[in-house]
């Protein structure tokens, strides 16, 4: 197959089109290297540095090929509330010019990557794809506007899209050095390099650690899956473990930080749409996959 993938140097992108390759698939990438680098991409990919923006210049990528998985983004709460406009135009309008040329080009299939951002702090625990949504940060809004744009374009144009709520995600080649870099990847450096692992509240917070590799698994499948469309899945872990509990796993001593605007309070996906449609199965807990990420 012929696939497209937005964001491949990226964290996630990255590791997508790696296994993608090794499938035996042609991949194209798309970045702009703003938040993802050139020694993630794997070297069989055939790589445009290109901003999504640009609608001119990427649309002729989109000839022939056969599905999109669209990651690129700028995926950080803090640079959302600080940068809103940016963020606004990457997430939303970079959106929407990738849509457009998948449809253009009669792509089989757009994957889009969403957030658990989207759903806000919810109080009912596991949280269904069917809850009501509240983003608290332009972020997650920015992200619930790419599903709506996908939602409507199937509708009024039939273009097969599906959406995926991905969930904390951390392995390998997360990005350490950013003031936005998440939770396990700072921790991990934190302890490296001798520091005081940095608490932000009370620590009693809780995530759905999402190890890449599980994450990858349950996006090829949505592409291959046949009536898997027009759908939004949750894919996470489907267990939670609170900050506090992630720095006792990691070790070492913990200072405190005051808390964060749009802060959510307590994260756990209910994950069997996905096990049930796409027959997938997380494979990693947190330990494991810390085990694996460590090595
Ligand atoms: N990491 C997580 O925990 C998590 C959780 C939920 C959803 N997501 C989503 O997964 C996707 C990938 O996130 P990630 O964690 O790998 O982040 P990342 O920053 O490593 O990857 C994003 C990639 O997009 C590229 N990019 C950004 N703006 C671009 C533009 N205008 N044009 C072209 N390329 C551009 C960046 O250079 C980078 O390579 C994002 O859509 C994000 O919203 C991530």
């Amino acid at each position: 197959m012929k696939i497209l993938v937005t964001g491949g140097a990226g964290f996630i992108g990255s590791h997508l089109t790696d296994r993608l390759i090794e499938q035996g698939n042609k991949v194209l990438v798309i970045d702009n290297l703003s938040t993802g680098k050139k020694e993630n991409l794997n070297p069989r990919a055939v790589f445009f540095e290109s901003d999504i923006r640009d609608f001119d210049k990427i649309s002729p990528l989109f000839q022939d090929v056969d599905f999109v998985f669209h990651l690129a983004a700028l995926p950080r709460v803090a640079a959302s509330i600080e940068q809103p406009i940016e963020t606004n135009d990457i997430n939303i309008k970079g959106t929407l010019d990738v849509l457009i040329a998948a449809r253009d080009a009669k792509v089989k299939k757009f994957i889009y990557v969403s957030s658990t951002s989207v759903y806000g702090d919810q109080k009912n625990m596991p949280i269904k794809e069917t809850a009501l949504l509240d983003p608290l940060s332009p972020y997650a809004l920015q992200k619930y506007v790419g599903e709506m744009y996908c939602k409507i374009f199937f509708q009024l144009f039939g273009i097969q899209t599906i959406c995926l709520r991905y969930f904390n995600v951390f392995g390998p080649r997360q990005d350490v050095d950013s003031p936005y870099s998440g939770v396990v990847a700072k921790f991990l450096k934190q302890k490296a390099e001798h520091q005081h692992l940095t608490i932000v509240g009370n620590g009693n917070q809780k995530r759905d650690f999402t190890y890449v590799k599980d994450i990858v698994d349950a996006t090829i499948l949505a592409a291959e899956k046949q009536g898997a469309v027009n759908q939004i899945f949750n894919i996470a872990s489907g267990r939670n473990y609170s900050i506090n509990e992630l720095a006792k796993i990691i070790g070492g001593e913990t200072t405190s930080l005051p808390e964060r605007p749009g802060e959510i309070m307590d994260s756990l996906a209910d994950i069997s749409k996905a096990k049930q449609l796409l027959d997938w199965e997380p494979k990693y807990n947190l330990e494991t996959g810390l085990k694996e990420m460590m090595k």
